[in-house]
């Protein structure tokens, strides 16, 4: 039998699971990490403490199979996306990294607009925060002393990926959400890496997701007692390894919720909203592209929400939720906690519960949470059906698809029957996937899909009645957003 790892590397954790050729999962080691936040826009991490975390869950899983290590085949990795890793000469970080949640580079997208107008046309998506290109310009303006020692950028995962076989480069799915990279041509946009003045050479060489990077080497095979040798095979951004571990095929939506959410679809030509409101992405499946909506607050306004209403835990949110009868008694929920990507790229738009009344309690306001939720979703979907895509099935994945509640809201607001799969952890199984595939034991990512992947016998169909009742509610959820725009504190970013 051969086995292989998926090194899920996210925001607030690192997993690695083992699986065999047959997909079963024999374990999982994970570890927490926290956002350094040194003020309320800024998200940082510190790459060394999450290579450090990564080797413990390797180290772990070497302990626990020691029995089967030498049957381990490849490793591969799904990595929280667009962060910049900037390395000197030395491939020692030259500062924190910069993450994707991070809101400082405003003013650097402002000047990423003045100087390279037509970037959008170039590279299919609009620059958002957190971005490594808008960070990088960021970086420039405010401590040239760290970026005069550059030699590399990279995004996290790769950082770690060098860690492991001492190989520097990234891959086409992560290279997508930089903002610097041409989606079509599969290289990085020189042009605009021109026009906005960095220097070409620090963009690292760039592979296909399923490709070689090395073997595991010397040194990280004493950190953590796997063996040498084991193949290293690049991996790609949680998004679209996510997508892989959820067996998605094309017309089939996926609905994930995890700390942020997102509604994406594969594609087979690199199609574009004309308004660059959704990130088009090279797929970590060769000749595929994935098409996104991304809204920054998922299920994280969950977790806020258990916090300030004190409850105990998510099971009993859910219950509440069910509860409460759809449309929450008219309790809408604008859910911008944290900014928003899709469609409004604002990083300063904020929540707003509207048309709140004396009968609103608990149930009300975690049920309109979670519509909130899903009707920033629908908004991507309706870019979507305006590029004349359309949909009847939905996967739901994340910590949202454990919720029932969530499911049934899913399922009315986006009118489609809602799957779920068996296995969960789906941006690890993808990685496995990623690694099983490039080391040959499955021709392709398709054909590893569908030996591994099952769906669960449930499903959640949507209910006429409730479809319609829910059409009403976001006629004018998405009302509530153009007419509170000005209205937003619109307090300048901190740069210093
Ligand atoms: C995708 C995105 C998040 C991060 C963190 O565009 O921003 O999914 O990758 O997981």
């Amino acid at each position: 039998m051969r086995y292989f790892i998926g090194v899920d590397l996210g925001t607030s954790s690192v997993k690695s699971l083992l699986m065999d050729e047959n997909g079963q999962t024999l374990g999982i080691a994970s570890r927490e990490y926290d956002i350094i936040k040194q003020n309320s826009s800024w998200a940082e991490q510190n790459i060394n403490s999450l290579w450090e975390k990564t080797s413990e869950t390797l180290s772990e899983l070497a302990g626990k199979f020691n029995s089967l290590k030498n049957s381990i085949i490849a490793i591969s990795f799904s990595g929280q996306m667009h962060g910049l890793i900037a390395l000197d000469k030395n491939f020692i970080p030259v500062r924190n990294a910069i993450i994707w949640a991070d809101q400082r580079s405003g003013q650097a997208i402002n000047y990423i607009e003045r100087t390279a107008p037509d970037y959008r046309e170039k590279i299919f998506n609009s620059i958002s925060t957190g971005f490594l290109a808008a960070s990088l310009v960021w970086l420039r303006e405010n401590e040239p002393e760290n970026f005069e020692k550059i030699n590399y950028v990279m995004l996290p995962k790769d950082y770690i990926r060098f860690k492991i076989c001492g190989e520097i480069g990234t891959e086409i799915s992560d290279a997508s959400g930089t903002g610097l990279f041409d989606v079509i041509k599969h290289e990085w946009a020189y042009d605009i890496i021109a026009k906005l003045n960095l220097d070409a050479k620090i963009f690292v060489p760039c592979k296909n997701s399923h490709d070689l990077a090395g073997k595991l080497n010397h040194e990280c095979a004493q950190l953590t007692e796997l063996p040498e040798g084991i193949s290293i095979i690049y991996g790609g951004g949680d998004t679209l390894v996510q997508a892989i571990g959820n067996g998605l095929r094309e017309n089939i939506l996926i609905s994930n919720i995890g700390t942020a959410s997102q509604l994406l679809c594969a594609i087979n030509q690199p199609l574009h909203d004309k308004n660059f409101r959704t990130n088009t992405f090279c797929h970590a499946v060769p000749n595929q592209w994935l098409l996104m909506g991304a809204n920054l607050t998922g299920g994280v306004a969950l977790k806020w929400l258990k916090k300030v209403l004190a409850i105990q835990d998510y099971e009993t949110m859910t219950k509440l939720a069910l509860e409460s009868e759809p449309g929450a008694k008219d309790l809408l929920f604008l859910p911008y906690l944290n900014g928003e990507r899709t469609p409004y790229n604002d990083p300063q738009a904020r929540a707003i519960f509207f048309g709140l009344n004396m009968n609103h309690g608990q149930k009300e306001f975690i049920r309109a949470t979670m519509e909130g939720v899903i009707f920033a979703q629908r908004e991507t979907l309706e870019i979507f059906a305006g590029m004349g895509l359309k949909f009847s099935c939905v996967i739901s994945s994340g910590g949202g698809a454990k919720s029932p509640a969530f499911r049934e809201i899913i399922a009315n607001v986006l009118k489609c029957k809602v799957i779920t799969n068996k296995i969960s952890e789906q941006s690890c199984i993808g990685a496995a996937i990623l690694a099983a595939v490039g080391t040959g034991t499955f021709n392709n990512i398709n054909e590893a899909c569908e030996s591994i992947i099952k769906f669960d016998d449930s499903v959640t169909l949507p209910d006429p009645e409730k479809m319609s009742l829910y059409d009403e509610i976001f006629a004018r959820f998405r009302k509530i957003y153009p007419a509170n725009k000005n209205l937003f504190p619109r307090v300048p970013v901190i740069t210093q």
